[in-house]
């Protein structure tokens, strides 16, 4: 599912980004280029993120 239309990216890309080392919305919007043009996505980008990182952390113990 797209997350930021605009860039054409994905929930999928955000989360893989998160799996490489994307930790916070500024590299995702470094590396994947989402949530930098109209902005409308940056809440559903940064909890994508979120849960990600959460999934992360509960892999990890
Ligand atoms: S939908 Fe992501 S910047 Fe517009």
């Amino acid at each position: 599912m797209y997350v930021c239309i605009c860039k054409a990216v994905s929930d999928q890309e955000i989360r893989d980004a998160v799996a490489n080392g994307a930790d916070d919305l500024a590299t995702i919007q470094a590396h994947l280029g989402a949530a930098t043009n109209c902005g409308t996505c940056i809440e559903h980008a940064q909890q994508v993120i979120d849960e990600a990182l959460a999934q992360q952390l509960s892999h990890a113990v």
